[in-house]
């Protein structure tokens, strides 16, 4: 378990049936050695008691703002500076709504405008709640101003409805708390560049219901984008449909075909950006014309032929186009891997080249784990086998070496 003692965490609950799951979490991170103090909606009150927040934390519990006794002891603009980390788990809609708005009309909404440190919210409400674009305007507002966030969660909800809009659970949020302070202790020595990272299979559609797409599962690209953003880059993550959780803080940019993905690259790309990675796996074809209507079996034949035309080359194209100063490209080979990379090294423009055997069943492919060698045109370096996320951080540190002795 993560080592979170010297943290100081305000716990903010705002009213919502999730609220009682705010207890786990508050044993989860005193457990884990964090000083944490609880502050109430009026709304939360209806849900969980402050008899047992006061309990768990060790703490009175606060939930007005103007209460002459609480303010003697550590009034809120001490308060709002006495936390590391302000965590509102669960945030409701109203909440949210008042935040994204700059009200300072209760305790909570107060201390997250009076403090310096970063907020971290954990919304929790229903679906259609979460859908509507009311809330989804105030959360993009927040999410642009910087404010941390760990999911909803897809799924039953407490009402009966199923969707997006469940609470995290108490073991996701405090996995999100520890990873906000493990980037804070790494150097931002990325700060003030711009990443472009692509990942994941792309699909090219055949009909309306059919598609053409791979076994990429995106691990090394969001491995890869998790590693820059903890050394302070700002990432944009292109990436297709996949099942993996998106960092913290990334710009996620979700495409399904090539096309999509090359006009989401440069677009986010129309300044030069400092790094692209291109770690998706791109279809190599698209349909020459894909259908509008589902096509029919043929009865009078068993046979069928697609016709395929060659999809673009996006980061041949973005390095023609000089779209990114340093070019990194991933080759995903099944034999003669050394050879054939150093063939793309040259024909697609790059300045390194990531190779990977994908014959082998332990490694690659919707694997975890990942071996791989990097060529550059001055050398080839071949690090152990390891888990994608470890690869992740040393291909990053690989990378920023490589822009650092090119300057
Ligand atoms: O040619 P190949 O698909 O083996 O090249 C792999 C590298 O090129 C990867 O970095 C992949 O993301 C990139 N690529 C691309 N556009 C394509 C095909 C591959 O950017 N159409």
């Amino acid at each position: 378990m993560s080592d979170l003692s010297q943290k100081r965490i305000l716990l903010g609950i705002t009213g919502g049936i999730a609220a009682y799951k705010s207890i786990e979490l508050i044993r989860l991170l005193t457990k884990a050695g964090a000083d944490v103090q609880v502050v109430l909606t009026e709304g939360a009150k209806a849900f969980v008691t402050e008899m047992t927040l006061q309990a768990i934390s060790g703490h009175p519990v606060r939930s007005t703002l103007l209460d002459p006794n609480a303010e003697a002891g550590m009034g809120h603009i001490e308060l709002a500076k006495w936390a590391d980390l302000i965590v509102i788990a669960p945030a409701s809609a109203d909440f949210m709504a008042r935040y994204s708005q700059g009200m300072a009309n209760d305790l909570l909404s107060t201390l997250c405008i009076a403090t310096e440190s970063p907020v971290l919210l954990a919304p929790a409400m229903n679906q259609a709640m979460w859908r509507h674009p009311a809330t989804q305007d105030n959360y993009a507002l927040l999410m642009k101003r910087g404010v941390l966030s760990v999911g909803p969660a897809d799924g039953a909800q407490a009402c009966g409805d199923i969707g997006p809009g469940r609470m995290s659970e108490p073991s996701d949020i405090f996995n999100a708390i520890s990873q906000h302070f493990n980037n804070t202790s790494i150097q931002q020595d990325l700060a003030g560049q711009h990443w472009v990272i692509t990942a994941g299979p792309t699909m090219e559609a055949i009909d309306p219901v059919r598609y053409i797409s791979n076994h990429s599962s995106g691990k090394m690209g969001y491995a890869l984008a998790t590693a820059a953003l903890a050394r302070g880059a700002k990432v944009t993550l292109v990436s297709g449909p996949v099942q993996c959780v998106p960092p913290q803080g990334v710009n996620l940019l979700s495409v399904k075909s090539a096309d999509d993905m090359l006009a989401a690259c440069e677009q986010s790309m129309a300044s030069p950006a400092d790094v692209f990675i291109g770690a998706a796996a791109v279809a190599d074809f698209k349909m020459k014309t894909a259908t509008d209507q589902k096509m029919k079996k043929q009865s009078d034949t068993d046979e069928m032929q697609l016709v395929l035309v060659k999809n673009p080359d996006i980061i041949a194209t973005l390095s023609e186009n000089k779209r990114a100063k340093t070019m990194v490209g991933f080759a995903a080979e099944t034999q003669n891997v050394i050879e054939y990379a150093q063939g793309k090294l040259e024909r697609k423009g790059l300045d390194i080249i990531v190779a990977n055997d994908v014959s082998r069943s332990d490694i690659g492919f919707n694997q975890d784990e990942n071996q791989v060698t990097v060529i550059t045109k001055e050398q080839t370096w071949s690090p152990e086998k390891a888990a994608k996320s470890e690869l992740g951080n040393q291909l990053v540190e690989f990378i920023y070496k490589h822009t650092q002795s090119i300057r």
